[in-house]
């Protein structure tokens, strides 16, 4: 394993924080290549529980590189805030182990306000956004006037956008939404001194990767979110504004696709999503409330219960197909431990046509019964088994029908949230 992806197969929340933790072992650096502070990925390690959001989860080992790429929108204020609270857990966060991209954007207040009432105008429509902005900063980076770190580290040019940028907000702000505007000087001597003290970390991370990966490194590229909320080939509109797949990974740190050698695929053992948006396998009833309930299916940023259901096979397809995934790690397997039965979606209908192939279309999906295959489950407590053998028959039949009908095998088994609550089945 030279340099791998991990991305989320599902709607986000896969647990690709545990696995990218478990990896980070046998890597020397680990880079978060889209996303903002809307991430939250959970680690835990010796009882004690890290919530991270921007900072890669490979910082809980002082000797790896951990990289906020360019593709990733950083809120200065909740990202010091991180690496003040790993500071009180007792992680180091310095200079050495942390590196930002210079070419990162910047997420200000007002992307924050854009996104609280974008979301309030949207009334029943609203897509269930985690209101940190993220939306609003890729919108300004594509419409050509966001600040990016090596602005924001420069005093006249940031003087300068962000000057442009409140008189165009505030114009927005006041126009359309009668609400009051922000102040210039405020934000910008708030951020002049988030500015002063995150430039020790803010280097070209693209040339830094190029030359960690020449020196033959290992490099953990982190996904956030998940496949089925990337921008094009997520359930659109309701979806993030970042590009999770594997390919995001080359445009967001700045590296090429031939430098890629492994995509691990993280898959929850069912299935959630938060926020809104078409869920084919959603189970509204007493097995959803057991998933939520058991696995502690709520959201890691924003606290809001995550919708449950089954394993969807169509979804994990095409997340095979659309970023090349090379093994899947299976996670949360004891969460499903004391269900009677188990159902796994293998295909959709509509009007009694079977589909195949995820659809682009929301009204299509909306209209998709899914169509289950029923397994025994296992009342087994999971969570001390290390090999495979020793899983329950009915979890190993449970696990081998799902690598059969998603075509790609597993590489790792996650039975718990600690660390080595995990069985690995390929060495790495
Ligand atoms: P991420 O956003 O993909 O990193 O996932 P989250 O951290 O938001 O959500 C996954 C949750 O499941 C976290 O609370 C993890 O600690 C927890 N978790 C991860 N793997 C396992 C597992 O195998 N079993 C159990 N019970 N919990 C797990
Ligand atoms: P991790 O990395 C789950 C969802 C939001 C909403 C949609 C758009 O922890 O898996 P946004 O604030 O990004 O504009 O919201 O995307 N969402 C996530 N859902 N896990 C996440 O991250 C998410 N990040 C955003 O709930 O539906
Ligand atoms: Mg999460």
């Amino acid at each position: 394993m030279s340099v791998t992806v991990i991305v989320g197969t599902q709607w986000g929340d896969e647990g690709k924080g545990k696995i990218t933790d478990y990896l980070a072992e046998r890597s020397e650096v680990v880079v978060r290549y889209q996303g903002g502070n809307n991430a939250g990925h959970t680690v835990e390690k010796d009882g004690v529980q890290y919530k991270l959001h921007l900072i890669p989860s490979g910082i809980l080992y002082p000797d790896k590189i951990c990289v906020i790429g360019n593709g990733v929108v950083v809120d200065p204020s909740a990202l010091l805030k991180e690496i003040e609270d790993l500071k009180a857990k007792g992680v180091e966060v310095k200079e050495d182990n942390l590196k930002i991209s210079d070419r990162a954007h910047v997420v200000f207040p007002y992307h924050i306000k854009e996104d609280e009432l974008e979301e309030k105008g949207k009334g029943d429509e609203d897509l269930g956004t985690t209101k940190k902005g993220i939306g609003p900063c890729y919108r300004d980076k594509t419409e050509r006037i966001g600040i990016r770190m090596c602005d924001l580290m420069n005093a006249e040019v940031f003087r300068e956008k962000l000057k442009k940028n409140l008189e165009r907000k505030n114009k927005i702000f006041k126009d359309i939404y009668g609400e009051e505007g922000f102040d210039f000087e405020q934000i910008f001597e708030t951020y002049r001194e988030y500015a002063e003290r995150l430039r020790p970390y803010v280097t070209d991370t693209s040339v830094l990767l190029y030359n960690l990966a020449k020196e033959g490194k290992k490099i953990l590229f982190e996904g956030a979110q998940g496949t089925l909320l990337d921008l094009d080939f997520g359930t659109y509109p309701y979806v993030t504004a970042s590009h999770p797949v594997a390919g995001g990974a080359t445009i967001g740190a700045g590296i090429g696709p031939t430098m890629i050698d492994n995509v691990i695929g993280v898959v929850k053992a069912y299935t959630t999503r938060v926020g809104k948006g078409p869920f084919p396998t959603e189970l509204k009833d007493e097995i959803g409330d057991f998933l939520r309930e058991k696995g502690y299916e709520y959201g890691t940023t924003t606290g809001r219960p995550r919708r449950c259901g089954w394993i969807d096979i169509v979804m994990l397809r095409y997340a095979v197909r659309v970023s090349g995934i090379t093994s899947l790690a299976l996670t949360k397997l004891d969460t499903l431990t004391g269900l009677e039965k188990i159902k796994i979606c293998t295909g959709y209908k509509i009007n009694g046509k079977i589909i195949e192939d995820f659809p682009a279309s929301l009204e299509e999906l909306k209209m998709c019964e899914p169509i289950y295959e029923e397994m025994e489950g296992w009342s087994e407590n999971i969570q001390d088994v290390r090999s495979f053998e020793d899983l329950p028959l009915n979890a190993k039949k449970y696990v081998k029908r799902l690598e059969e009908l998603v075509g790609v095998e597993f590489s790792i088994i996650s039975v718990g949230p600690e660390r080595e609550e995990t069985i690995v089945l390929r060495n790495f």
